[in-house]
């Protein structure tokens, strides 16, 4: 353990820290930079709290007045990360607090050897329980020697070489919420030490941090001070790294209003309490939206047109691909409690549906299934480009619920894409098959004299119905979606 956190303290370990050259990443002007990948100023304090973490200090109180005036602009404008939903893996649905580097090494090599990759799935996040129970002398986080021999920035270098980035997991409380070492007081150290690894990604989750709370702040501003102050912290490390955070899981109902405030504060926020692999709850939850997959579905609109390009709505990790036999308990848990089942698992079309969903709304696609054993028909959906490209349209633009809450039975949005294509998704969320015809013009549909071409990106399918606006015809099976593509034909890109 003391080699890991000595391996931080040192500046020649930070040369070793491997940048991806990536078109998408914004290059920073070379006087901010140095040759470790790190800002000048960031180095510095690499060198000083290296060995004086005294300065670290109590986290600052927050006020509201003080929070109110705050919060800084949206953090792509300085950083130009997330232009799309970040993908990736987490290994928290799999493996829980047990996460070892064996398990992230594992996983990097299959996104690679799977075509998930080349997909887009880039980023390989280590969540809760990487941490030894304690910090070193110095303040300084230390992996969990067993599970992590070689440390974090050994790790970095493992899956950077592999064309990856690594993303970690923290929170602004005392203590994770496997109570492990939080961040509280320790953010700008943690941001430095973190950076210095090589990491790319930080998700950043309350747990107990709502419990710090002084008398007289609101538990909405004590939100936004924990969550901008590790914001801060990251930014002046100089280090591109995407912010993830997740204000609901301490169970305030204030961290469920986090798209009021988190788009200017961070990269992807929850909008959902954590997610398990079933279909639907059944059974009384108290406070836990988004448990299993449908019920994701309504604050995934409520909230969708928060979301654009370097801020995200998040609907957690994908339940796509998880197992009875490899999955975390704690997860497998979660979908008994709801749905009263002992194993629990979507099916192959549950899964599509899944899929299709957090595509069109634009949300973070981060896997979580076992990547090396999964089935052929969770690669192929896995890695359907035509499905991931809604998902990743650069244009970002919002899914708007047409039709009501029932539209002939079924749940219906439309999304408008980059070129002026548009995206239509149909969920059919009863327990019996559905037919429907369903005209163009409530679908908000502009008339084209040469009609369109709808492609069906599930099946692949190409059709061109008769009309300047076209009837969609679905026929789905129980938890079915379709997932269209409607291209205006004879209009020009734009
Ligand atoms: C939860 C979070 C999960 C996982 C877990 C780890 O709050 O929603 O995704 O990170 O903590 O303890």
């Amino acid at each position: 353990m003391i080699d890991d956190a000595a391996r931080v303290r040192r500046i020649d370990d930070a040369a070793r820290v491997r940048r991806i050259d990536d078109a998408a990443r914004v290059r920073r002007p070379a006087w901010v930079r140095s040759r470790f990948g790190l800002s000048l100023p960031a180095l510095l304090t690499v060198l000083v709290l290296g060995g004086l973490c005294g300065l670290c200090g109590d986290a600052p109180d927050a006020s509201d007045a003080s929070v109110g005036v705050g919060i800084p602009a949206h953090r792509e404008v300085s950083a130009g990360l997330a232009r799309t939903p970040p993908m990736g893996w987490n290994s928290w649905n799999l493996r829980g607090a047990a996460v070892s580097a064996v398990d992230i090494r594992a996983a990097a090599d299959a996104l690679v050897a799977t075509g998930m990759r080349d997909a887009g799935y880039r980023y390989v996040t280590i969540d809760d329980g990487w941490m030894f129970p304690a910090r070193d002398e110095h303040g300084t986080l230390i992996a969990d020697p067993g599970r992590f021999p070689g440390g974090i920035a050994a790790l970095a270098r493992y899956v950077h070489a592999r064309g990856l980035r690594l993303g970690i997991y923290e929170s602004p409380g005392r203590t994770t919420c496997q109570g492990r070492p939080g961040s509280y007081g320790h953010e700008a150290h943690d941001a430095v030490t973190f950076a210095a690894w090589g990491v790319d990604y930080l998700k950043y989750d309350a747990c107990s941090y709502p419990g710090l709370r002084p008398a007289g702040t609101s538990a909405r501003a004590w939100l936004v001070a924990g969550f901008t102050r590790m914001r801060n912290a990251l930014d002046a490390t100089g280090r591109p790294i995407v912010y993830s955070i997740n204000p609901s899981s301490s169970g305030d109902p204030a961290g469920e209003r986090a798209w009021s405030w988190a788009p200017s504060v961070a990269n992807l926020w929850r909008v959902t309490n954590d997610h398990a692999p079933c279909w639907a709850t059944v059974l009384p939850m108290d406070y836990y939206p988004g448990v299993c997959t449908s019920d994701s579905f309504d604050p995934a609109s409520a909230w969708a047109s928060e979301g654009g390009p370097g801020h995200w709505n998040d609907l957690d990790m994908l339940a796509v691909g998880l197992t009875p036999s490899a999955v975390n308990p704690d997860v497998e848990n979660l979908a008994s409690l709801a749905t009263g089942r002992v194993s629990n698992q979507l099916d192959d079309i549950e899964a599509r549906t899944e899929l299709s969903v957090w595509s069109m709304f634009a949300s973070a696609l981060i896997a979580g299934n076992d990547l090396t054993t999964m089935s052929p028909a969770t690669r192929t959906m896995l890695t359907n480009r035509a499905v991931l490209a809604i998902d990743q349209d650069p244009l970002g633009g919002p899914a708007s619920r047409r039709g009501g809450d029932s539209w002939d039975g079924l749940s219906v949005w439309t999304r408008p894409l980059a070129g002026g294509d548009t995206a239509v998704l149909v969920v059919n969320r009863g327990d019996t098959r559905r037919a429907a015809d369903l005209p163009g013009s409530p679908l908000a549909l502009r008339a084209n004299p040469a009609g369109y071409e709808i492609a069906d990106l599930w099946t692949g399918r190409l059709t061109r119905p008769a009309g300047t606006v076209p009837t969609l015809s679905v026929d789905l099976a129980p938890h079915e979606a379709a997932l269209l593509r409607l291209t205006p034909v004879g209009r020009t890109a734009g």
